[in-house]
């Protein structure tokens, strides 16, 4: 959604920087301007300084320097839109959202509404669950028996839920009310009256919160061997387990400070962690490392190292981890895989072993090149020619998941070493057999491999040049239009799913370094008018590709907002059927070696016809 520059002024001259920057940083007063330790780069003595005058922080340090805007985006990984709506809310203000019906403005409010109200709630508990600890025999021996120590406790906010049914009626002044159950800390019975009961009894508390600190959830971990060993908040409106990591708000400058992320798979590994010199570190929430969450980790770190527990089910969420990250392993990314040793995991290891060795660990971990290698290799023998052949097909995939750039290149080259062949040989292999699976005559016989490169990643380019049926009869290839749409209104990354950007991300050049560009614009300044990125633009790789399409028509700049949005939306889902289709039809082409392929080419296959079939109800 597009909000007005003027309101953007307003908005900063109502809320004061050293409010929004006091929230996460210490500051003292030093002369005209405020002095912290930075939070962006590691320092002992202070050298950030904030300006009530200018409104305006700068750190002498690492030169990083913005509005309260800014600081947010940086500082807590919110984007745009969340922020300006984050400060507009502590300024009373009202975010206009002129591209919105006035049903639809009343129901992003009342949603907004309750997303707070609900996050209060959440917090009152939490607070009460810390407060139940303290005194708690069984909790603490637990607690102690596990080496966590009570300033990680403090840190963390954990808390306990002591045994019974109906804790919280002291704790809430209305346990009936429709909020407790909303948030999950609350269960209604369906038969039995709708008796109501505590949802977490007798269990250890740890409070997920989202990267504002604001508390959605919570997972509780039973002091015995009963079942479940953990209970986590069931999807909330403001708990969703896909996106959310546990103890990302309690990392985010240790992040900064140590330069990577580390990835863990529970509650006591981030705990342990971070109590021995790795605050560094987030948990997924029991759930496989989805994209949404490696997007999310990129927004703070340009590096991520995933750790597995040495056992079987360790290797497959490596496996899905390293799907969620290709799409984001650009070049200046990097991307690591770490393996514990079998029956360990973090918690354990950091507790037997030491903070060093596990360090160890940390340095020696794979690279997102060589895991990607193995990966392939999986259950294939790569001395015969048959298992070398199966690796390739396996490595098809995986290896157009990846974003252009050098790496994708350097990775056709080890990957081609792999199955002993050239690059050239290795492409035009993985081309033949997407071809003789779509029932295409074989392919004209290669030019050079740039050619072919072009021709894989750029899929929806060839195909997209023909007329396409759009609602609209738009004379330009989808690619084209959709990335015009997106410079004459970039607020529309904001509302992108990360379906439909990877669907972007994967048009491959020209687009992709335009893209790329343009999104960081987004995130770094941003909804920019087309005066302004053109400025920016000067001598930028894309500039041509974007005058060319910036040029003749402006109209996409005026109009219906809304209706751009639709039309995106409309063409983004086009875009990813196409390509779902080329990749269904290259897993099919690999389960001729690979059963288990037969899968993942199904998901692919069920996820484009039930895109399709929404396109299609949508009467177009
Ligand atoms: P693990 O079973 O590996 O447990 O689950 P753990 O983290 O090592 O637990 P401890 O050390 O015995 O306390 C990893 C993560 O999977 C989720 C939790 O998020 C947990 O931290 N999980 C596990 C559940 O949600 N429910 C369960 O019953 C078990
Ligand atoms: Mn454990």
């Amino acid at each position: 959604m597009s909000i007005p520059q003027s309101f953007l002024q307003e908005l900063l001259s109502r809320v004061d920087i050293v409010d929004v920057v006091g929230r996460y940083v210490q500051l003292k007063k030093g002369g005209a301007n405020l002095m912290g330790l930075c939070p962006f780069h590691g320092e002992k003595s202070p050298s950030f300084s904030v300006s009530p005058a200018k409104q305006f922080y700068h750190c002498f340090g690492c030169g990083k320097n913005g509005n309260s805007i800014s600081f947010l985006m940086e500082h807590t990984g919110m984007g745009f839109v969340e922020a300006v709506h984050d400060l507009a809310q502590q300024t009373g203000l009202q975010v206009p959202e002129d591209d919105l019906s006035p049903q639809q403005k009343e129901q992003a409010a009342a949603q907004r509404q309750k997303q707070a109200t609900l996050t209060d709630v959440l917090e009152h508990a939490a607070q009460a669950y810390r407060r139940l600890l303290r005194g708690a025999q069984s909790p603490i021996a637990y607690l102690r028996e596990r080496g966590v120590s009570g300033e990680v406790a403090r840190a963390y906010g954990v808390g306990y839920a002591p045994e019974g049914w109906r804790n919280l009626a002291s704790v809430f002044a209305q346990y009936d009310d429709p909020l407790l159950e909303e948030s999950g800390l609350v269960i209604t019975h369906a038969d039995d009256g709708g008796k109501r009961y505590d949802r977490f009894r007798d269990r250890v508390m740890f409070p997920i919160r989202n990267v504002k600190g604001e508390c959605i959830g919570f997972g509780g971990r039973v002091l015995g061997d009963d079942k479940p060993k953990y209970l986590n908040s069931p999807e909330t409106p403001v708990f969703h387990k896909g996106r959310e990591l546990y103890g990302l708000f309690e990392a985010r400058t240790a992040i900064r400070e140590q330069g990577y992320v580390l990835v863990t798979e529970g509650y006591m590994d981030v705990l342990a962690l971070a109590q021995r010199g790795f605050a560094n570190t987030v948990a997924t929430l029991g759930t496989a490392c989805t994209p949404e969450h490696v997007a999310k980790l990129f927004r703070f770190t340009d590096t991520v190292v995933f750790s597995f527990d040495g056992d079987t089910a360790g290797q497959r969420a490596a496996h899905k981890a390293l799907e969620g990250a290709l799409p984001y392993a650009t070049d200046t990314r990097s991307i690591k895989f770490l393996f514990l040793p079998p029956e360990h995991d973090p918690d354990s290891f950091i507790r037997s072993h030491g903070s060093d060795a596990f360090a160890r660990l940390v340095a020696g971990a794979q690279p997102l090149s060589q895991f990607l290698c193995t990966a392939a290799a999986q259950q294939c023998d790569l001395t015969t020619p048959e298992g070398r052949a199966r690796m390739s097909s396996h490595a098809a995939p995986l290896w157009a998941a990846l974003p252009e750039g050098a790496f994708k290149r350097q990775m056709l080259g080890d990957l081609a070493a792999q199955a002993q062949l050239t690059p050239a040989e290795l492409l035009e292999d993985w081309q033949n057999a997407s071809h003789r699976a779509a029932g295409h005559k074989p392919p004209p016989p290669p030019g050079h491999t740039d050619a072919l490169v072009q021709r894989r990643k750029g899929p929806a380019r060839t195909s997209a040049a023909r007329p396409t049926q759009t609602r609209r009869s738009v004379p330009v290839s989808r690619a084209d239009h959709a990335i015009r749409l997106l410079l004459a209104h970039m607020a529309f990354f904001d509302e992108l799913s990360h379906e439909h950007l990877a669907a972007l991300h994967a048009l491959g050049p020209p687009y992709s370094p335009l893209l790329a560009w343009l999104e960081e614009q987004f995130h770094e300044h941003g909804p920019q008018t087309w005066a302004v990125l053109h400025q920016r633009l000067q001598d930028h790789e894309g500039q041509a590709l974007a005058e060319q399409l910036m040029s003749g028509t402006h109209a996409q700049a005026e109009g219906d907002v809304g209706e751009w949005r639709h039309e995106l939306h409309d063409l983004l889902n086009r875009l990813l059927v196409e390509q779902l289709g080329q990749q269904a039809t290259q897993a099919l082409a690999a389960a001729m070696s690979d059963p288990a392929q037969l899968q993942h080419y199904r998901t692919l296959d069920a996820r484009r016809r039930d895109l399709l079939e929404k396109l299609n109800r949508a009467g177009t």
